[in-house]
């Protein structure tokens, strides 16, 4: 056997014991996708959908993140959810009209405009996302049972379950974004990024498909807390990104570094606006689904989702203790909240992937020696 084969069957093997994840989002993140691969996970599939950005633009953003780091070969970015089962437009504004109006509104933003074009975009039209989830699902359940990260509005996933119930079975388990509970004081008080950060418009914008999702009897369910709003940019982040970096100006001007210089925006936190000082997230929660080892404090719990139109709550993660839930009637299901996790390894990732070479990850399943 030469030693091409023999890489051939190194690879095969990685492949093959890889852990396995399939990605819907409403605008993938490169560390999502960083994090992922550098754990030692296969990303057997990207979905976009609808939901904070507009369908172009969520297609767009993985589009980009793939493109960068040259994953486009191995990981297909499919379509998702175009818009939510129920909710529209026009049902969303009312119901704001009724209850208030939320600070960040998505695509449904009134003064949203797309910042992609679909010439720009790369994305695989073979099937709809919710199928091309399910074939993942069901091609690896006996061997790597793949874990579904769902980290925008839970249509896409809702989809899937409603042609192919036993996805709930087949799959490892579903991992959440979102469910700022009771933070209701917070919400009062704060100013708008506050208000906005203490929110969460993923299940709001589609809430029947977030009650149909976290009630499915999920093998394992777990939703990102409150953590993943305190690990956040800062100035010592962006300093040490540069200083590894060597200058901000080589990270403006490389190509391979958009997606850092993405994050740093000037490099300048006190100059940065509130968009660009968002709390990494979706990034969060994904660290956590492939870093297990990281997680320090979870509650468990039992959930659902409002799904009374004519409610302040519509749309909100209702949360109980076990003993006291619903027995019948209303459908729940137990959760486990990730409370928090180690904040240094997280920071630590972020500075490791990024200066990491993935642009032959499609062959050699890994990080190369990066030549900048
Ligand atoms: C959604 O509704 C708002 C408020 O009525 C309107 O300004 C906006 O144009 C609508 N957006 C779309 C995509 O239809
Ligand atoms: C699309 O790509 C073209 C050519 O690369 C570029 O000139 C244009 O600015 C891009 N448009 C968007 C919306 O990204
Ligand atoms: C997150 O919520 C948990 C449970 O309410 C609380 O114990 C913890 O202090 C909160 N974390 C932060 C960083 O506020
Ligand atoms: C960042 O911007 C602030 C306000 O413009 C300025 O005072 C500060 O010196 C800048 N910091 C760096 C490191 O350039
Ligand atoms: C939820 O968890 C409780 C406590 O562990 C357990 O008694 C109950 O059977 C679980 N419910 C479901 C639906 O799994
Ligand atoms: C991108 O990946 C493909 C497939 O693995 C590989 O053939 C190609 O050489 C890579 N391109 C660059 C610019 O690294
Ligand atoms: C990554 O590695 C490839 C193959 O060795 C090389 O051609 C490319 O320049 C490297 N890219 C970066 C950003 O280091």
């Amino acid at each position: 056997m030469n030693f091409k084969s023999l890489l051939a069957v190194a690879t095969a093997l990685i492949t093959v014991n890889a852990k396995k994840i399939f990605i819907d989002n409403d605008g993938l993140a490169s560390l999502e996708a960083l994090f992922a691969i550098s754990a030692g996970y296969e990303i057997v599939g990207v979905s976009s959908s609808f939901g904070s950005s507009s369908l172009v633009d969520s297609a767009g953003a993985a589009s980009d993140v793939l493109k960068t780091y040259n994953l486009t070969s191995c990981i297909p970015n499919y379509l998702g959810a175009q818009q939510p089962l129920l909710r529209t437009n026009e049902t969303f504004h009312a119901w704001e009209n009724l209850f208030g109006d939320l600070v960040w509104q998505g695509a449904f933003d009134a003064s949203y405009a797309d910042s992609h074009s679909w010439d720009n975009v790369t994305y695989d039209d073979s099937k709809a996302g919710a199928l091309a989830l399910i074939e993942a699902v069901k091609s690896n359940k006996d061997s790597d049972p793949v874990t579904i990260f769902a980290a925008g509005m839970m249509t896409t996933v809702a989809q899937a379950i409603s042609i192919y119930p036993n996805l709930v079975k087949e799959a490892a388990g579903l991992y959440i974004m979102g469910g700022y509970f009771d933070n209701q004081y917070a919400q009062a008080t704060g100013n708008s990024i506050t208000i906005d950060i203490n929110t969460d418009i993923n299940l709001i914008q589609d809430p029947e498909a977030a009650q149909i999702v976290l009630t499915s009897d999920w093998k394992e369910l777990v939703i990102g807390g409150n953590f993943t709003n305190y690990l956040v940019p800062s100035q010592e982040l962006y300093d040490k990104i540069i200083d590894k970096a060597g200058s901000i100006d080589l990270i403006r001007s490389h190509p391979y570094f958009s997606q850092v210089s993405n994050l740093l925006a000037t490099g300048n936190y006190t100059e940065n606006n509130d968009q660009q000082k968002l709390p990494f997230w979706d990034a969060a929660i994904l660290f956590a689904l492939v870093n297990p080892d990281t997680i320090k404090e979870t509650t468990d719990v039992t959930v659902a989702v409002d799904t009374s139109f004519y409610s302040p709550y519509y749309g909100s993660l209702k949360l109980y203790s076990h003993e006291w839930a619903p027995k019948s009637g209303y459908k729940v299901a137990n959760a486990t909240i990730v409370d928090k996790i180690d904040d240094e390894q997280f920071y630590n990732t972020v500075l490791d992937v990024f200066f990491k070479n993935w642009t032959q990850y499609c062959e050699v399943h890994g990080p190369v020696a990066l030549e900048i």
